[in-house]
């Protein structure tokens, strides 16, 4: 296991988890995990399926407890202090936890009741998440009415409603389509900047990288990675050079003169034709350089030179031996979980 400790004092440490071990029966789901997230950032728990993200964030969360290990949010013990660590947090589970009867307003009033808050602010507070996240409009209708975008916003609206310091989102846009991802990423980075601490698990690499700025790779319960982002992608194999000559009836010749020309350890290159350019993996700074040296002698006109650090799913899969994208289980989606107030 190779972790960053960025914080080892822990001074700013939102979120602190060490040791943390849970079995389901034979099952261990976690085995020993640790991290640290820092207060004010958002710390992506990336793994496939069964890799135990949801038993970390129901622990953290005080649903469940765990076998032995200590965690603490928000300097809460999640064990000893679990009602005054509800206070702090906010918990979007991986299913639905509003109730599809009642109207996304009710929604958002009943929690605010059920958080203590007086009538009047809790009436307050649903108007203005409502307007927050897009759903004014939606405000009279059922849950069952919205459609699965709508349904998440509300999801977040509603973990929002005690103005948590620290939020727990499990996998908040699995099963969405891209367009109300990105809806749902928008309100995550705005929750960001009003100071919010997120701990994210995830499946999408995309989506760690879109909204993490640290991450930790879990594998069957085990921290198997962490750092940061680019940091996690730099170290895992080198760079592509992406060449893209001029005259695009150069780009065959171009790789296989490139695959002639013997220079050390330098893997094969890759033909992408639909963007007209040459990939060419490197290694070190001496391979970058004799490649870009060797194609400015042969006096080719190029369009662009970049170097691209590998993408996250490569990274995962260099790892873990298999990659990330694990298929979809059949779950009933009514499942649903406790919400957290
Ligand atoms: N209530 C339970 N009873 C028995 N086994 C369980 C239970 N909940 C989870 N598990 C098992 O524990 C392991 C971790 O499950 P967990 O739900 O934490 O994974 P996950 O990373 O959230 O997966 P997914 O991406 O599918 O949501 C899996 O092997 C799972 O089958
Ligand atoms: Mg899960």
């Amino acid at each position: 296991m190779t972790r960053i400790d960025k914080n080892p004092s822990g001074a700013d440490s939102a979120v602190t988890v060490r040791g943390l071990v849970k079995h389901y029966g034979e099952t261990k789901a976690l085995d020993g995990v640790d991290l640290d997230v820092r207060a004010g950032t958002v710390m992506g728990v990336l793994g496939p399926n069964g890799a135990g993200k949801t038993t970390l964030v129901r622990i953290l969360s005080t649903l469940l407890a765990s076998d032995t290990g200590q965690a603490t949010v928000a300097g809460y013990d999640v064990a000893r202090q679990p009602r005054q660590l509800r206070r702090v947090i906010g918990l979007t589970g991986q299913y639905a936890s509003v109730d599809e009867k009642l109207p996304g307003w009710e929604n958002l009033y009943l929690i605010g009741r059920l958080l203590d808050l007086p009538r009047k602010e809790a009436r307050t507070r649903a108007d203005e998440l409502l307007e927050r996240f897009s759903l004014t409009d939606a405000a009279k209708r059922p849950a069952s009415t919205y459609s699965g975008g709508m349904r998440r916003r509300l999801d977040l609206a509603a973990s929002m409603i005690g103005r948590p310091q620290v939020l727990f989102l499990d996998e908040p846009t699995t099963g969405l389509d891209p367009r109300t991802r990105n809806e749902v990423w928008t309100e995550v980075k705005a929750m960001v900047g009003d100071g919010v601490t997120v701990l994210l698990t995830t499946q999408y690499m995309e989506e760690a990288e879109q909204l993490a700025s640290e991450l930790t790779v879990v594998d069957r319960g085990k921290v198997i990675a962490g750092g940061g982002i680019e940091e996690l992608k730099a170290r895992v194999g080198g760079r592509t050079l992406r060449i893209r000559p001029a005259d695009p009836l150069q780009l065959r010749p171009l790789a296989g003169w490139l695959d002639d020309l013997g220079i050390t350890g330098l893997a094969t290159t890759v033909v992408d034709a639909e963007r007209g350019s040459v990939l060419v993996p490197v290694l070190s700074d001496e391979q970058l350089t004799a490649v870009i040296g060797a194609v400015s002698a042969r006096g080719i006109t190029l369009a662009s030179l970049t170097t691209e650090l590998p993408s996250l799913d490569e990274v995962f899969l260099s790892l873990t031996g298999h990659r990330a994208s694990a298929p979809q289980d059949a779950r009933p989606t009514e499942t649903r979980e406790e919400v957290a107030v």
